[in-house]
């Protein structure tokens, strides 16, 4: 099967993207057309950005698993659907072809349905990226009921508010997990999160570790005596649930520049048709390709392109459980080498981390299967762009650098591999059907191309956010109204004269620390639980290896003698209330913040210290106590 709607030149681009602008229900039916629908739509689209309301393919019924498993059996029934590296190099890897991967979601769903789940129940899965994940969040698609992953590395307090917020009766999750050298207690991070809760039924727990774990009587079940229940009641195939193109498919909590993390919801049809359109499109997907996607699928690049994407497409997606550093930094071309992998999907993050151990873990691998690399999640340098050009990809290979959110479902501007051209550092083009704007601080379209501004996207495409969960109005505060008729996407950039587009970082108070996206608020009030501080206020710095680092300024109440088990003491404070990946880099105690008479926290200042740019603060003459700033730059860390 060769995809027809592929884009295979930079004139069938420009042409694509005409017509989708033209004609963006004629372009997104055409598309849409190529799955398999148990009805199709009346509608293609309705929408209305002010209140926010966007339907897509309206009145449609599908499941997404028949288009993501039943569809590809007859022909594709043999081939591999999912590959898993484990933790360990030494322990044995795992296949499952399509036939295997449909057969083990069909039993998964009997498991979930003999437990109480429903269509429409909300399930929070906390596991390790074990193939089991992936079929735990399938088997949820199939049923109807919706998913909420929740990365591993956050807390029992994370996971309980998120919980409590989804008000999710069901629960998923392992043991434990291996992640290089450490063992995390996963099942016992979830009976913490519990305590205090009632409304859960049922915590499905599947063996990993096989470290000791509490069972509750009644509630907690092992995922392999449930399984072999049902395999002993001869069940397998589990009909597919049908679903409204506008029914949620799963949730997934982000930070914004509150304190609380939002539940974005994704419904069914659009979500399936944009994760397959830009998966195909971006990456060059050829039959047969080994797709290796180095996310997790607690974040959103793993939910749209280790899963959905690929798997809709008919793709063999590669999914690793470890770490790109353990046993040693040369893991990832170990791996590239022994699956062929021809495309590969990483994080900056990951290739500067890579890069600062030299060429040493490159020796004697062998990476010549590999045709595409992508990157995803913040800015990426010249220097690492140029390594991995150079090193990664035998400078022949073209990097597509990806920009998009969890609020988007899939990429929005990307080159596509070897299709557009590429430019270093440089997100470039807009996907056909998305039509992205730059507004400046008044709202105001700026007309002329070259141009720097607040990036908004003032048309819906099919996997854009339909609301946060349980609240709606945050939805449309957040995205919506900040400039009234485009959703605004919190980030800055620049244009070009070719209408490129280079995204320069967020403007909104949210911090991309590692590709993950940290709220300051939320770190804030992390740090503020800890029984000696009195106020916070956390800012970003540049960072070699995370790109962004923490840097918090403390004030603290009374004497502490011991600056540094303070220190230790607020990051096991923060990991208690966030997880690990929110521990500040750095803490400074300082006496004050700069104010203004009215209250507010003069964050500007703060990350110009932070980031050493101690030249100029511009205007402070607002400043309750102008003092505080040579206090707070002469105790810089
Ligand atoms: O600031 C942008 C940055 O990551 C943010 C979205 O974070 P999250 O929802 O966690 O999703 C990450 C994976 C899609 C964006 O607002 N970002 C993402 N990709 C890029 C990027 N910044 C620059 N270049 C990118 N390619």
């Amino acid at each position: 099967m060769s995809y027809p709607y592929q884009i295979k030149s930079l004139e069938q681009y420009y042409e694509q993207y005409e017509k989708s602008v033209q004609d963006p229900e004629g372009f997104w039916s055409e598309i849409a057309s190529h799955f398999v629908w148990r009805k199709k739509w009346d509608k293609v689209l309705e929408w209305n950005f002010e209140e926010p309301r966007v339907e897509w393919f309206k009145g449609a019924k599908l499941n997404i698993t028949e288009n993501c498993l039943d569809r590809h059996l007859a022909d594709k029934g043999e081939q591999p659907a999912l590959m898993w590296e484990p933790n360990d190099p030494e322990n044995h890897h795992r296949v499952f072809t399509y036939n295997r991967l449909y057969e083990h979601v069909c039993k998964f769903c009997h498991v979930l349905a003999n437990n109480g789940v429903k269509k429409g129940d909300r399930v929070l899965i906390y596991m390790p990226m074990i193939p089991r994940l992936a079929i735990a969040v399938l088997a949820c698609a199939r049923i109807g009921a919706i998913h909420s992953v929740v990365f591993g590395g956050f807390s029992a307090q994370s996971i309980s508010d998120r919980l409590r917020d989804a008000r999710a009766e069901f629960i998923i999750t392992s043991d434990g997990a291996f992640r290089g050298q450490k063992d995390i207690p996963l099942k016992s991070i979830i009976d913490d999160a519990l305590i205090g809760v009632d409304f859960v039924k049922k915590v499905i727990v599947a063996t990993r570790t096989r470290i000791p774990v509490s069972m509750l009587k009644g509630r907690d079940v092992w995922w392999e005596d449930e399984f072999e229940k049902v395999e002993t009641l001869g069940l397998s195939d589990f009909p597919a649930v049908e679903m409204d193109a506008e029914d949620p498919l799963f949730i997934l909590y982000t930070s914004g520049s509150t304190g609380k993390p939002k539940g974005v919801v994704h419904t069914c049809g659009g979500y399936m048709v944009y994760t397959n359109y830009t998966f195909i499109n971006t990456f060059q997907y050829q039959p047969g390709d080994v797709h290796f996607c180095t996310a997790d699928i607690g974040w959103i690049t793993g939910h749209s392109y280790i899963v959905y994407g690929p798997l809709s497409a008919g793709a063999t997606s590669l999914m690793f459980e470890g770490i790109p550093t353990w046993p040693d930094a040369g893991r990832f071309w170990s791996i590239v080498q022994k699956y062929n992998v021809n495309i590969l999907y990483t994080a900056p993050t990951a290739i500067r981390s890579l890069m600062s151990y030299g060429k040493d873990p490159l020796e004697g691998k062998n990476l010549s299967s590999l045709r595409i690399l992508g990157t995803v999640g913040e800015p990426i340098n010249e220097e690492a762009w140029n390594w991995y050009y150079e090193n990664i990809g035998n400078k022949k290979c073209p990097i597509v650098d990806t920009w998009w959110q969890t609020e988007t479902a899939g990429i929005l501007i990307t080159n596509l591999a070897g299709v557009t051209p590429a430019k270093a550092g440089w997100a470039t083009l807009p996907m056909p059907g998305l039509q992205p704007v730059l507004v400046d601080e008044k709202g105001n379209e700026i007309e002329e191309t070259e141009a720097s501004g607040n990036l908004c996207i003032k048309f819906p495409w099919p996997g854009i956010l339909r609301t946060t969960y349980g609240d709606h109005e945050r939805c449309r505060t957040a995205y919506f109204s900040a400039y009234p008729g485009y959703y605004f996407t919190g980030d800055g950039a620049l244009r070009d004269a070719n209408g490129n587009y280079k995204i320069t970082g967020r403007v909104d108070d949210v911090l991309n620390v590692s590709g993950h996206r940290i709220g300051t608020a939320e770190v804030e009030n992390a740090i503020n639980m800890h029984a000696g501080v009195v106020e916070s206020a956390v800012v970003g710095y540049p960072h070699d290896v995370k790109g962004q680092g923490i840097y918090a300024y403390v004030i603290l109440s009374g004497k502490h003698l011991d600056e540094e088990h303070t220190r230790n003491d607020i990051n096991m404070t923060v990991s208690r209330i966030i997880g690990p990946i929110a521990k500040p880099d750095k803490i400074q105690f300082v006496t004050n913040l700069p104010k203004t008479r009215s209250g507010k926290i003069m964050r500007r200042i703060l990350r110009k210290i932070a980031e050493n740019e101690l030249g100029s603060f511009g205007d402070t003459s607002t400043l309750l106590d102008p003092g505080v700033v040579e206090e707070i730059v002469q105790g810089k860390l």
